[in-house]
Order: C-alpha cells, then sequence, then structure tokens
C-alpha cells in the first residue's frame, strides 16, 4: 500500500504513521525525520536544512524530493510506504507522481488529518521528542512519558524541537495553508484524498484512520 499523510503542523501525523506503518507492515517515510537524522549527524544536507526549518519554511525541493526518492528507492519500500511530510507542495506531488509513474507505481489513498488550529498550537507546545530517534514522540500532557525528559522507548533524552517555539510555529501553519493545502485539491482531482478528523484519542484517531483507508472511494 502506497498512502500519503497529509495535515498541519501538529495534527498527529508523526503519531499515526508510527502505527498505522506497524498495521500496514509498510516502512514509515518521514522527511522530517529524515532531516532530523541529517542534522544530528551534521551532514552538509542538515546543515542546509537546519536554516529553512528553525525558521519554519520548506527546505528547497531540489534537495527535499532527491532525499525522498532516494529513500522510497531504499529494499524495504519496494511493496509499498506511508509518507509523512511529502509531498508538501505541488511541484513534490507532481514530482513524486512521476516517480511512481516510471516505476509503474500507484498511490492508494491520501490520509488527510483535520484538526482546529487551537488543538494543534497545544499539541506542539508540550511535544517532546528523543534526541536518539525523532519519531518517538511523547506531549507533557496528552502522553506524558513515565519518567520525565527521557524516553520511554529508548532511554534517550527528551527535548523541545527548535521549530515548536511560537513564532516558528505561526509561519509553519501559513507556509502549511499557502503551500501544503494546495496538495489537498491536486489529490482530490485524482479521487485519492480521505479526511477524517484527528481530534479525540490517539487510538481513536488511528481507528478512523484504518476505517478510512478500507472504504472505497
Ligand atoms: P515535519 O517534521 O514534517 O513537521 P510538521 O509537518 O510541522 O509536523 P509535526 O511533526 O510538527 O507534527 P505531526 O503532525 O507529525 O504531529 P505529532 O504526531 O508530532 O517538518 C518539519 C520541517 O522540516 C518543516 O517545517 C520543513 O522545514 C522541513 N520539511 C519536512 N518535510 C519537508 C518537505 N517535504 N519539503 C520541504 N521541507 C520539509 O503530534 C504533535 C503532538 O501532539 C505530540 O506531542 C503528540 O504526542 C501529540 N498528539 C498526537 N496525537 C494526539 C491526540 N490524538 N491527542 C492528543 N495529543 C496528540
Ligand atoms: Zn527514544
Amino acid at each position: 500500500m502506497r498512502i500519503v499523510l497529509v495535515g498541519p503542523p501538529g495534527a498527529g501525523k508523526g503519531t499515526q504513521a508510527v502505527r498505522l506503518a506497524e498495521k500496514l507492515a509498510v516502512p514509515h517515510i518521514s522527511t522530517g525525520d529524515l532531516f532530523r537524522a541529517n542534522i544530528s549527524r551534521q551532514t552538509e544536507l542538515g546543515k542546509l536544512a537546519k536554516s529553512y526549518m528553525d525558521a519554519g519554511n520548506l527546505v528547497p525541493d531540489e534537495v527535499t524530493i532527491a532525499m525522498a526518492k532516494d529513500r522510497m528507492e531504499q529494499p524495504d519500500a519496494v511493496n509499498g510506504f506511508l509518507l509523512d511530510g511529502f509531498p508538501r507542495n505541488v511541484a513534490q506531488a507532481e514530482a513524486l507522481d512521476e516517480l511512481l509513474r516510471t516505476e509503474k507505481m500507484t498511490l492508494e489513498a491520501v490520509l488527510d488529518l483535520e484538526a482546529p488550529e487551537d488543538e494543534v498550537v497545544k499539541r506542539i507546545a508540550g511535544r517532546r521528542i528523543c534526541r536518539k530517534d525523532s519519531s518517538h514522540v511523547f506531549h507533557v500532557a496528552y502522553n506524558p512519558p513515565q519518567q520525565e525528559g527521557v524516553c520511554d522507548i529508548c532511554g534517550g533524552e527528551l527535548y523541545q524541537r527548535a521549530d515548536d517555539s511560537e513564532d516558528t510555529v505561526r509561519t509553519r501553519l501559513e507556509v502549511y495553508h499557502t503551500q501544503t493545502e494546495p496538495i489537498i485539491d491536486y489529490y482530490k482531482s485524482q479521487g485519492l484524498v480521505r479526511t477524517i478528523s484527528a481530534m479525540g484519542p490517539v487510538d481513536e484517531v488511528t481507528e478512523r484512520a484504518l476505517e478510512a483507508l478500507k472504504s472505497e472511494q
């Protein structure tokens, strides 16, 4: 199964992607996590990406598309993947279509997670992520780790993302509305979009997502 997850920052894409990827037995590919891994390894790509990410802007398409393509071509992704945070504008969506066409593959669905702005702001403000693996995500109130500041999964140190400051979140939301939301119409014209509410407990959202992915368009 090949699925794209879309939704505003803080909607819970990463949280749901980890669970859905496990249920559907496909790899979770997050361009945000790939960039963060490059930043912590201090690669050239990481140095370039950091300045854009810290400001809440998109990393340029050329490097983002090359990185995503490289990851999608890894052996574990031949039978499917769950894309989280990619594509993020129409140019990236077109590049993905082109790549899929060349490989004679198709997308099955675009899962659109909806959450109101005041909720996503609260989710981002309380988010803590693991230094060792940024797919290990917690929330100080909604999903607290057993020991404050320590990852339940691997024991790594929990920290607040540099781009989770109030100002940067405002920019990220604006970037989402102006650059990312247009891909929803792009995919609607292909009949792929399944919109669900991202409100309520994490388990309920996962159930809703699995139902939406099962249903025929
Ligand atoms: P990225 O890492 O993709 O961030 P994002 O899209 O802003 O999304 P977030 O990670 O903030 O939120 P999420 O929806 O995954 O929510 P989460 O599950 O963590 O991108 C970061 C940056 O990288 C971009 O700004 C850009 O610069 C760059 N980038 C990445 N991809 C790019 C691309 N394709 N092109 C160009 N640039 C790119 O949940 C949030 C919090 O809420 C957590 O604390 C969680 O525990 C909690 N929570 C989750 N679900 C629930 C629930 N149901 N109830 C209560 N709390 C919940
Ligand atoms: Zn961890």
